[in-house]
């Protein structure tokens, strides 16, 4: 197994799945809530990777359109993590020069969530470092067919023809406006799908799926993921 060589190329952009908190829990004869919170260690753990090793975009999902049907309690245990993490952790992003952005269809949110959000995303914005991504209420087939009613609407309003319609305005129109496109997809748990995640974006991305539960997956899982990815020949559809 090759080792995380730092002379190598980083991904610009590593996008997570994160699965099998539920897994981890179970394993253990702990509810799934325990497993949600184990799993908010590993984000700060991958992080503090990613900041250290110099990826500029890490996109993690966090909860997808289709989570909404969890249980009640599961979805509200959830939210509270995410409004702990933001209490929490608010000042080591500032330490660490990172900047929050979100994704996905976030006024289906609680209030107090959206509050949250708005207001690290506010006192982040200025910094340069990592930009942390986080998927919340995201599904990539929602986000590609509200892009394609704007352009149907600019379209309608006389702004673009058609034929002028490119990827790269298609892109611009995504709620990833201006991020690069991950280089670097990893799922955790070992399951071998996409789940409606960033679907336009993962393209050209390499994918790396491990058996670890996220939970258990740390610093040096993160590394050996770079690793593997360092060994890949990307060729983009050439030779
Ligand atoms: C998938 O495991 C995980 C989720 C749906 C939630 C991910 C959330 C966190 C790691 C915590 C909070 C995040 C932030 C950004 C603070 P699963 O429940 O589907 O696991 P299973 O497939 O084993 O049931």
């Amino acid at each position: 197994m090759a080792a995380y060589d730092p002379e190598k190329e980083i991904p610009r952009h590593i996008a997570i799945i994160m699965d099998g908190n539920g897994r981890w829990a179970k394993a253990r004869d702990l509810p799934r809530r325990e497993g949600h919170r184990a799993g908010a260690d590993s984000v700060e753990a991958a992080l503090e990777t990613c900041g250290e090793i110099g990826v500029e975009y890490l996109t993690l999902y966090a909860f997808s359109s289709e989570n909404w049907k969890r249980p009640e309690a599961e979805v509200t245990a959830l939210m509270g993590l995410l409004a702990h993490f933001l209490k929490e952790k608010t000042p080591t992003l500032m330490k660490n020069n990172i900047r929050l952005q979100v994704i996905g269809q976030v006024e289906r949110l609680p209030a107090s969530n959206r509050r949250a959000l708005q207001k690290t995303i506010t006192t982040t914005a200025g910094n340069d470092g990592l930009t942390l991504v986080v998927a919340l209420s995201y599904g990539s087939r929602e986000e590609i067919l509200g892009a394609t009613r704007k352009l149907m609407q600019a379209a309608i309003d006389g702004e673009i023809k058609p034929e002028e319609l490119t990827a790269e305005r298609f892109s611009d129109s995504l709620d990833t406006a201006g991020m690069p496109d991950p280089d670097l997809l990893i799922r955790t748990s070992g399951e071998y799908r996409v789940s409606n995640f960033l679907l336009w974006q993962i393209s050209y991305a390499e994918i790396y799926i491990t058996k670890d539960y996220w939970p258990d997956f740390g610093r040096d899982q993160l590394l050996e993921a770079v690793a593997d990815y360092q060994g890949r020949q990307r060729r983009f559809g050439g030779i």
